[in-house]
């Protein structure tokens, strides 16, 4: 099931709101990462900026194929090989991914979903112990030239919430703000 209010504009529109790499840099996505996981990759536009930094295999899941499609054009002609991009609805099926096998899950622009905690629930799932859950969203503020209806737009006091009722650990300072319109949030999977 598509997540509700998630379809994308053209893509110039969107890549024109984030410095992917910046965005990583931020929340601390660094070298020395393997594994990591997107939930709704979209046109890639973070995929490609992971490719980079993980020495292992970036596994990008859309349940649209188009999105799929351009992600796995986009590595082509980049000439990256270590993205997985995979049509496949995480809402119904999960990931797919074994457990405590990932090292860091993105969870961008997404967690206006109807059930925001069980998407961090099979994040976290996925990860291994200490690894990281990145969020970002639109900044709950109804001049955002995007983002989902206010009514079902999360804002970063529930996201942590959520994350916290997944199971998460979180401290204050994880919390990032990422002009010009979104905030950013790192959770941690606890040891045990
Ligand atoms: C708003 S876009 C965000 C794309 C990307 N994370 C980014 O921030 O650039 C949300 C993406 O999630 C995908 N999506 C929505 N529901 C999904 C589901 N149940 N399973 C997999 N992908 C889904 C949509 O097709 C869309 O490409």
């Amino acid at each position: 099931m598509k997540v509700r209010d998630s379809g994308m504009p053209d893509e110039e529109m969107w890549t024109g709101f984030f410095d992917p790499s910046r965005v990583l840099e931020v929340l601390g996505l660094c070298r020395g990462v393997q594994d990591v996981v997107e939930f709704g990759c979209g046109y890639g536009t973070f995929t490609l900026a992971a490719a980079g930094i993980a020495s292992g295999t970036v596994h990008a899941l859309d349940i649209e194929s188009e999105m799929v499609d351009v992600v796995r054009r986009k590595c082509a002609e980049a000439g990256i090989t270590n993205v997985r991009a995979l049509v496949r609805d995480f809402v119904a099926d999960g990931t797919g991914l074994n457990d405590n096998s990932m090292d860091a899950a993105l969870l961008f622009n997404i967690l206006h979903h109807e059930e925001p905690i069980a998407m961090m629930k099979e994040a976290i799932r996925i990860l291994k112990p200490n690894g990281m859950l990145a969020v970002i969203h639109w900044n709950y503020d109804p001049t955002t030239p995007r983002g989902p209806a206010m009514e079902i737009r999360p804002r970063p006091e529930q996201c942590i919430v959520w994350g916290h009722e997944a199971g998460f650990c979180f401290s204050d300072h994880n919390h990032y703000n990422l002009p010009p319109y979104h905030y950013g949030l790192t959770f941690r999977k606890p040891f045990n």
